[in-house]
């Protein structure tokens, strides 16, 4: 259910302009991977990459391989439709189908896969995602009633059971939180070293708590000036990054000394 992604020299444009250079970086199965780095360093690029939806806008590409166990997701013959189901994301704004009921917000991702299913299936499927979610005890007893009744932290919580829903192997997370208060916060927190024991999570994140309190390990990303593409400065465990990087520029970021 989890897999290993071995990103190799990875550069990203948008048309001419080369977004991030020279990405590499092995991210293990069952663990959670926080992105950090300045506005504008290319994380949620480096996110996007990972399961094609970077080349969703016109001009973008990518150049440089992205295994998942050992397969290029961008290798010829390789459909993207089917990588983003086994990669799936969820945004930094909760964006739950709003007119859709909290059931079947949950099986939006199924529904556009074309699985047919039961409606006993199709039940129980929603019931384990919100579980998955830590979600199904607050609205067990109002599926049929719109996504959109629920509050921002619920909602963030159900885009995160629909990116479960349809069993991926990998979650990405753009500043999942950066829209919730604290006690919401902690509650995807919490999710997310839950979901490290089936999936491999990658986030990217401001909140350096955040990124110190939920990730095993940490890239730190940044750019030498505007216009210059991001790149990949230090990764390493979480714990070396905020306690004792290599570099002067990780230390100071992580220190809040800039960015
Ligand atoms: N759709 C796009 N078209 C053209 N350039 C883009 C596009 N999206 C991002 N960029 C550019 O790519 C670079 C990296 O952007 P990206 O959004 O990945 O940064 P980020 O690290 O996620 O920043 P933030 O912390 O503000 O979200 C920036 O220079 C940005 O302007
Ligand atoms: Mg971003």
């Amino acid at each position: 259910m989890s897999k290993q992604i071995e990103i190799k020299d990875l550069d990203i444009y948008y048309g001419s302009f080369r977004a991030v250079e020279g990405v590499s970086m092995l991210i293990e199965p069952r663990t959670v991977t926080a992105l950090i780095g300045p506005s504008g360093c290319g994380k949620s690029t480096v996110l996007r990459s990972l399961n094609r939806m970077h080349e969703v806008i016109p001009g973008a590409y990518v150049d440089g391989s992205v295994m998942m166990d050992g397969q290029d997701i961008y290798g010829a013959g390789v459909d993207p439709v089917n990588v983003r189901r086994q990669v799936g994301m969820v945004f930094q704004r909760a964006n739950p189908f709003p007119t859709m009921s909290i059931k079947e917000n949950v099986l939006a991702g199924v529904r556009l896969n074309n699985q047919r299913i039961s409606r006993k299936d199709a039940d129980d499927l929603a019931e384990r995602a919100l579980r998955g979610a830590n979600l199904w005890e607050e609205v067990k007893d109002r599926l049929d009633l719109p996504g959109s009744g629920l509050s921002g932290g619920q909602q963030q919580r159900l885009c995160i059971a629909r990116a479960i829903a349809v069993q991926p192997e990998v979650i990405l997370m753009d500043e999942p939180c950066s829209a919730l208060d604290p006690i919401s916060t902690l509650a995807i927190e919490d999710l997310i070293a839950e979901l490290k024991n089936e999936y491999t999570v990658v986030i990217v994140t401001h909140n350096m708590q955040q990124a110190a309190r939920v990730s095993d390990r940490t890239g730190f990303f940044n750019i030498a000036g505007t216009g210059k593409p991001g790149k990949l400065i230090e990764y390493n465990d979480t714990e070396i990054i905020f306690s004792n990087p290599e570099k002067d520029d990780t230390q100071n970021y992580v220190s809040g000394r800039f960015g």
